[in-house]
């Protein structure tokens, strides 16, 4: 028998990028998508700052809760080299998630790095399985994407030097299907992913009459409950904007919500 927050499993899924499974039962039961857990990796020595992960994948009945994480400082760096039995202690599920589609919606999934790890949740229970539309600066950073085809999710990708894919941002790729989508489908859009592409899909978004499309702002964290505000972001407030904490009123903000600098 597993304890809770025991590492079930932890391994390299292609270069910088891990995934692990937690046994956590209650979170794997009342997580929905674009939820995130706050993890300690008590393993460190020198820091007991918790760390946001996206909730990539649940499974309720094994009880057990799956990240997929890049290594980028110290403790991605601990938190990739720990062994099955390590333990850590997980606080969740957080934050609001994403509204699922309704049965007869299209979910469009528009990610960079990470952001494919936030959303296949959408992908995995949505009736319509939808698309990915995924942009990143090379092969190095597209994960995930076997993942989503096994559920039957349509994948398109953009790079930004052209090596898979179309050559460009994968705002390249939203453009297009907002400028052509197939006549007769209801979409329903979701992005995740690095600060300047969701400004970039949010404006476009809300240009094309889709204020409705739901945006996960990953801001900097610290307590993750709405106690701390160090985690704020813009949001309108009539003709001005208020500081909203993306951990309890977000991360997910429609499109219309948010404040564009420009
Ligand atoms: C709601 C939410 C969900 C997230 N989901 C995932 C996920 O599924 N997979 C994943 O790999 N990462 C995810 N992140 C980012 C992840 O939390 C950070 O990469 C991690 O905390 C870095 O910890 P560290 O100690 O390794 O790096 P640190 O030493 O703390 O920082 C190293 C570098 O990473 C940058 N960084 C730290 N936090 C963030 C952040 N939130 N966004 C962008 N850059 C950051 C720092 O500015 C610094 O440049 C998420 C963040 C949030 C807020
Ligand atoms: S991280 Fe403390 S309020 Fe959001």
């Amino acid at each position: 028998m597993y304890k809770i927050g025991e590492i079930v499993s932890n391994r390299c899924l292609k270069g910088d990028y891990f995934q692990a499974v937690f046994y956590h039962p209650e979170i794997a039961v009342k997580a929905i998508a674009g939820q995130f857990v706050h993890v300690q990796i008590t393993q460190m020595s020198a820091n007991i700052l918790r760390r946001p992960f996206s909730i990539n994948n649940t499974d309720p009945e094994a009880g057990t809760v799956q990240i997929t994480y890049k290594v980028v400082g110290s403790g991605t760096e601990v938190l990739s080299k720990l062994a099955p039995g390590a333990v850590c202690d997980l606080l969740g599920p957080l934050g609001n998630g994403y509204k699922m589609p309704a049965d007869d919606e299209i979910p469009v999934m528009i990610a960079g790095g990470y952001g494919t790890a936030a959303m296949f949740m959408i992908s995995k229970l949505a009736k319509n399985k939808g698309m990915l539309l995924v942009g990143a600066r090379g092969d190095a950073d597209l994960i995930l994407l076997e993942d989503y085809q096994a559920q039957g999710t349509e994948v398109k990708v953009a790079t930004n030097d052209g090596s898979v894919g179309t050559q460009g941002f994968v705002t390249v790729l939203l453009e297009d299907l907002l400028k052509n989508p197939e006549p007769g489908k209801k979409y329903r859009f979701y992005a995740c992913g690095p600060t300047p592409m969701l400004m970039a899909a949010g404006k476009m978004l809300c240009a094309a009459g889709r204020a409705d499309g739901e945006l996960s702002l990953d801001h900097v964290m610290c307590c993750g409950v709405g106690a701390c505000f160090a985690c704020v972001v813009k949001v309108k407030d009539g003709d001005t904007f208020r500081y909203a904490r993306s951990c309890s009123e977000g991360p997910v903000f429609t499109a219309g919500e948010v404040y564009y600098e420009n």
